[in-house]
């Protein structure tokens, strides 16, 4: 594609300023230029005028019970020998989902570098892996464990692991692949430069590691090494257990094809997303799709009906996320701070949201599947996510949670 070619279709959808800076660049980076507008999905931007329809478009709503914390307790030793018997025999393999810019946090790094100790060191990846050793020297196998990282953060996340010796975790057992990149624009709907030569791309949202895992030719490795399940979770959740005996046990146990972490909800109109089901299919729906009723509504018991809040830590049947490799996720469209290049040239980092950005999300596999094991975990032993520095779900709200469950920090 040539400039005359790129003015050409930049101006169909109104978005020639990507080339206002064009004639500044050198011939490399007009080049880079050109090829980026090339392969620009206009279908995104669809999306933006579509919006309210998309997102609200639900089918039937019913509420879906859990495994919850007391029969857990009371079938324990079963499900435990279960989920033994699945890590040993190299059934299970582990996706930590690190590809998000954490922009939240306004840490300028992967968000796994961010160092939660006090008196001493204490990495976010290096909870999580330690999570995850508990399980393997439990058992006496390692858990293959995949982590998605981002264009963004690709290099910084795998030098670092590199230069902490993987946490003690065995170098030969961690694999990276990178997710995909799309493109953002400012709240006018226009894309976004993020240098005068660079198109504002970020990170394709969670929902793309399955399709980013097989790109980078890793189904194959985990067919014939005999994996059969994959659990998928966020980097945020320092306390969350991984691949934890009872949970995979559990999952297998159910017969469902997914099983997903939840928590019971602190509150009725807490904002999270509850697991329930949507025309007879697991699905989640978000706190704001819920009406009042819904929100309110208990059972005889007095317990709500749509009680268990997801966390983001997931379970599927690897066959079944092959079956469904070619549906399309819905993609989301979501506020978020981008940084861009303003039109005198300088490039503005934003304080508060100024633009969307694309994002799939792994909790719309769920409702690809047929059924789902909802698993309820003790919040407070299990939910502690990173977002922000302060406030909810904070460094701040982390530590403490920690300090609670026996960390020092
Ligand atoms: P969040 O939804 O919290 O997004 O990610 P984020 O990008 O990390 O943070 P904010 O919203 O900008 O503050 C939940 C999990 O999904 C991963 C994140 O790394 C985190 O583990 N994620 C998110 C990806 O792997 N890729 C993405 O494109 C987005």
């Amino acid at each position: 594609m040539n400039r005359e070619e790129a003015a050409a279709l930049l101006s169909r959808y109104d978005q020639l300023q990507l080339l206002t800076y064009f004639d500044e660049l050198n011939e490399t980076e007009q080049n880079s230029l050109l090829a980026q507008i090339e392969s620009i999905d206009w279908s995104l931007l669809d999306l933006l005028k579509n919006r309210t329809t998309t997102e609200e478009s639900r089918g039937v709503l019913e509420p879906l019970g859990a495994l919850e914390v007391d029969e857990i307790e009371r079938r324990r030793d079963e499900f435990e020998a279960i989920g033994a018997e699945a890590i040993r025999s190299g059934k299970v393999g582990a996706v930590l989902l690190a590809g998000g810019q954490g922009t939240r946090l306004g840490y300028d790094g992967p968000k796994g570098t961010f160092n939660v100790g006090v008196t001493r060191d204490l990495y976010i990846f290096e909870c999580l892996i330690n999570n995850l050793m508990d399980v393997v020297n439990r058992v006496g196998a390692w858990v293959p464990l995949y982590i998605m990282t981002s264009d963004k953060n690709h290099e910084e996340t795998t030098s670092f692991l590199k230069d902490h010796s993987y946490f003690g975790y065995h170098a030969d057992f961690i694999h990276f692949f990178k997710q995909e990149m799309a493109p953002s624009v400012g709240y006018d709907g226009k894309l976004l430069l993020e240098e005068k030569g660079k198109l504002s791309l970020s990170p394709n949202g969670n929902g793309g590691w399955f399709s980013s895992l097989m790109k980078a030719g890793y189904l194959e490795v985990l067919k014939e090494s005999g994996v059969e399940w994959l659990t998928v979770f966020a980097v945020d959740n320092v306390l969350q257990r991984i691949n934890d005996l009872a949970f995979v046990g559990g999952v297998i146990a159910s017969g469902c094809e997914c099983g997903g972490k939840v928590v019971r909800k602190a509150a009725p109109d807490e904002r999270v997303g509850v697991l329930c089901l949507e025309d007879g299919r697991p699905s989640i729906v978000e706190y704001y799709e819920m009406t009042d009723d819904m929100i309110h509504l208990r059972d005889e018991k007095g317990n709500l009906l749509y009680n268990f809040g997801v966390i983001l830590n997931y379970m599927f049947r690897l066959d079944r996320l092959e079956e469904i490799q070619n549906t399309s996720l819905q993609i989301h469209v979501v506020e978020k701070k981008i940084p861009y290049v303003d039109e005198n040239g300088t490039i503005v980092k934003p304080e508060t949201p100024n633009g969307y950005k694309f994002e799939a999300l792994v909790l719309d596999m769920v409702h690809l599947m047929n059924s789902c094991c909802a698993y309820e975990v003790v919040r407070e032993r299990e939910f502690a996510p990173i977002k922000n520095l302060h406030g909810i779900d904070s460094v701040d709200s982390a530590r403490e949670l920690l300090v609670k469950n026996g960390v020092t920090l």
